[in-house]
C-alpha cells in the first residue's frame, strides 16, 4: 500500500524498500535506517532532499524531523537544493588539487556556462565542490553518481560529458 501525506507520495516500491531496511535494525532503532532511507529517497527523488521530502522520511522512521535535517545536511552526498541530471562531484582536497583541480573546476564552469552549485538551463549538469573521495592516488578525479572519473585530463572530461549527453539519464549512487 503506498502512502501519502505532507504532499509526498511514495510509491508502494519506496515503502517496501523502506520497510526491508528497517528489518535490518532492532525493533526501536529505526533511526539507524536513516542513512540508507536517505539515498534511496534521494535517488527516487530527482537526486534531492527537499524538508517536505525529509519530514517525510522523519515520519517514515518515526524520528524528528530535525534528526533527519541534521543528517543530510551534514554528508555531502545528500543534496538539499535541486540538482542536474547529472551531478558532477569535483574532488578539491590535497592531491586533487596539486594535481590541477582548480583548472578543472574552470574548464567544467566555462564549458557548461554555469559556477559551482549551479545548474544548466538544460537540467543536464550541475558542478559540486566536495572534499577527499579517498582515491588520492589517481588524481585529479571527479564523482558523477556512482562511478569515479580518475586521472583526469581536459580530452577525457569532454569525452565524459559527451557520452552524459548521449545518456541522457539521472545518475545514481544506488
Ligand atoms: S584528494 Fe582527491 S581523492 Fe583524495
Amino acid at each position: 500500500m503506498s502512502e501519502v501525506s505532507n504532499g509526498i507520495h511514495f510509491s508502494e516500491h519506496i515503502v517496501s524498500q523502506i520497510d526491508t531496511i528497517k528489518k535490518r535494525y532492532p525493533e526501536g532503532k529505526q533511526k539507524s535506517a536513516l542513512l540508507p532511507v536517505l539515498h534511496l529517497v534521494q535517488a527516487e527523488y530527482d537526486g534531492w532532499l527537499s524538508v517536505p521530502l525529509m519530514d517525510k522520511v522523519a515520519e517514515a522512521l518515526n524520528i524528528l524531523p530535525i534528526e533527519v535535517y541534521e543528517v543530510a545536511s551534514f554528508y555531502t552526498m545528500f543534496n538539499l537544493e535541486p540538482v542536474g541530471k547529472y551531478l558532477i562531484e569535483v574532488c578539491q582536497t590535497s592531491s586533487c588539487w596539486m594535481c590541477g583541480a582548480e583548472d578543472i573546476v574552470a574548464y567544467l564552469e566555462e564549458k557548461h556556462g554555469i559556477k559551482v552549485n549551479e545548474i544548466t538551463e538544460d537540467g543536464l549538469f550541475s558542478l559540486k565542490l566536495v572534499e577527499c573521495l579517498g582515491s588520492c592516488g589517481t588524481a585529479p578525479m571527479f564523482q558523477i553518481g556512482a562511478t569515479y572519473y580518475e586521472n583526469l585530463t581536459f580530452e577525457k572530461i569532454d569525452q565524459i560529458i559527451a557520452n552524459c549527453r548521449a545518456e541522457n539519464k539521472r545518475s545514481r549512487y544506488l
